[in-house]
């Protein structure tokens, strides 16, 4: 029974008409629209306007639309400082926030507004709990910056701070870089973590291919919006719901979109995350195993070559990977989308810019094999990973340059103390020990803007940005934190990667490591409180995609 005609819910009625809103509207299907909007960061800059034209799709389709706000955390404005803990941390937060929303006002459906990094699996993650027909609409992209004849992204900022340090830039260019890397609103502007993300959402069938790889501030955009309004009412009618659309063969498309378009080491935490919200198993080696038989076929940064996100959309966007991983037989087609169309429609659909060079064949791909390995070994008996980025199969032995912290590292870095050949071990940066796996974009961009990016190795159990490249190795499980060998490893402990074998190992003699086990001790840390206390009493594994239900 609606509000409307229910005579014990007259006092809800009167908020509701202290709302505006009338009789003939309380009776209306009530679409829920979540939106990640901060006014702190460019990624989620137009979600406000973005959630009025869902609105007016959902209100011209027959519901009754109910917004509603989450928080969001930049990982780009938060880098390299105390503030970079939440942002993993507000993964859990947002997913708690829509889902609460969703339980306590009991919407018939939901659209969730979603951008930077960590809004996306989190929106992912409330959908799968709360089991309503879902649509989510990736707010999209930034536009590249332009700088001295180029285009440039948020990746070009990090990596010239390295640039600056060896002397290749001065500071005066430096100011002058960020006054252009970053033009207006939208999300990191390559196939960085949130790119990925909203790549993954068409891929799991919640989003509509073609709305999210409109970039942000194209006009194009308002309308598309208003497109998702009238597809959440679809969904509701066809009772397209979580638990039908986010299958293990939808998991499969999207772990192959990461593959093959060069994304980003976070998917695989949450992927992992979202596996396990949805009640699907997916054991972290399974997405290694994709990765191995996956090419990249998109020539976007950071692995698949210099194209921005921006270049994607105009050569034909996601429908056209569709399109490419269909004819090469490596989607599974058995799966529902939430706009009813079936993955064989929209590679019809797609529109093909003729003579693009941003998306290739499998037979003829950018890279060989996809942008991510798992390994496992002495070092990592939980796993890891390795960002590939395309990159050949390679060997790296070297000594250990055992760093407790982030901060500690970027010094030594600043300072020159890291040489070709060494293997950087940062730890007590994982999901408990961080707490909150701080990215590594502040060691990685100036390691790599010096000119080390193929020449050292960096492990960790933190994790990297996606705009992160180079050897570079994170989520290593078991964490420090929880006492895992990368706990015990100690300055001059050699250290071996094995991409081809799969393998991270520590060539320690086992009695030597019982004896440091004995004896280790977790380092002391300031006390946490708050949210920070109670993640760390809850965090699961970044193995099992650092969950906190
Ligand atoms: Fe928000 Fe990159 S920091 S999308």
């Amino acid at each position: 029974m609606s509000i409307a005609d229910d005579p014990d819910r007259a006092p809800a009625r009167s908020h509701l008409y202290a709302m505006g809103l009338s009789e003939e509207e309380m009776r209306r299907p009530v679409v829920g629209i979540a939106s990640t909007w901060t006014g702190t960061m460019p990624c989620n800059l137009n979600h406000r306007d973005l959630a009025v034209q869902v609105a007016e799709g959902v209100r011209a389709a027959g519901g009754l639309p109910m917004e509603f706000n989450t928080i969001a955390v930049s990982d780009n404005l938060t880098m390299h400082t105390p503030g970079m803990r939440a942002s993993l941390i507000s993964r859990e937060v947002i997913a708690d926030s829509i889902e609460l929303m969703g339980r306590a006002h009991g919407f018939d459906a939901l659209v969730a507004i979603v951008g930077c990094d960590k809004t996306v699996p989190a929106a992912i993650m409330a959908l799968a709990r709360l089991d309503v027909p879902s649509v989510i609409l990736y707010s999209g992209s930034m536009l590249p910056g332009r700088w001295r004849g180029k285009d440039v992204t948020i990746q070009d900022m990090w990596e010239a701070l390295g640039e600056r340090e060896v002397g290749r830039m001065d500071q005066a260019d430096l100011d002058d870089l960020a006054k252009h890397a970053c033009p207006g609103a939208g999300t990191c502007a390559a196939q960085y973590t949130a790119n990925t993300m909203g790549t993954v959402a068409d891929f799991l069938g919640l989003a509509p291919f073609g709305v999210g790889d409109i970039p942000a501030t194209v006009p194009d955009k308002e309308a598309a919006a208003r497109r998702v309004g009238e597809i959440a009412m679809r969904a509701l009618a066809a009772d397209a719901r979580p638990s039908k659309v986010l299958t293990a063969d939808a998991l499969h498309n999207a772990i192959v979109s990461v593959a093959a378009m060069g994304g980003s080491t976070n998917a695989v935490l949450h992927l992992l995350a979202i596996a396990r919200e949805a009640g699907l198993p997916l054991e972290i080696d399974r997405i290694g195993e994709v990765c191995r038989q996956i090419p990249i076929i998109t020539g976007l940064k950071p692995s698949g070559g210099d194209a921005t996100a921006l270049d994607l959309w105009r050569a034909g966007g996601t429908s056209l990977v569709v399109r490419r991983l269909l004819e090469a037989g490596l989607l599974r087609e058995n799966v529902t989308l939430v706009d009813g169309r079936t993955l064989a429609d929209v590679a019809a659909d797609a529109r093909e810019t003729p003579g693009q060079t941003v998306v290739a064949s499998a037979e003829r791909p950018f890279k060989p094999r996809g942008a991510l390995a798992i390994l496992r070994g002495s070092l990592a008996p939980g796993g890891c990973v390795l960002k590939l980025g395309g990159k050949d199969d390679f060997r790296h032995e070297g000594p250990a340059r055992v760093f407790d912290s982030e901060a500690d590292c970027y010094t030594a870095i600043q300072q020159g103390r890291i040489v070709a050949g060494d293997v950087i071990v940062v730890r007590y940066e994982g999901p408990a020990g961080g707490p909150g796996m701080r990215e590594m974009l502040s060691i990685t961009g100036p390691l790599v803007g010096r000119g080390l990016g193929t020449s050292v190795a960096l492990v960790t159990d933190g994790r990297f940005s996606g705009v992160s490249h180079g050897l570079v190795i994170g989520h290593v499980a078991p964490e420090a934190y929880h006492g895992g060998p990368i706990a015990l490893v100690r300055d001059g402990d050699t250290v071996v990667i094995d991409s081809a074998a799969g393998t991270l190992d520590l060539l320690v003699p086992e009695e030597e490591l019982a004896a440091r086990r004995a004896t280790w001790q977790r380092p002391e840390r300031p006390v946490e409180r708050g949210v920070l206390t109670k993640y760390v009493a809850s965090v699961a594994s970044a193995s099992d995609g650092a969950v906190t239900a």
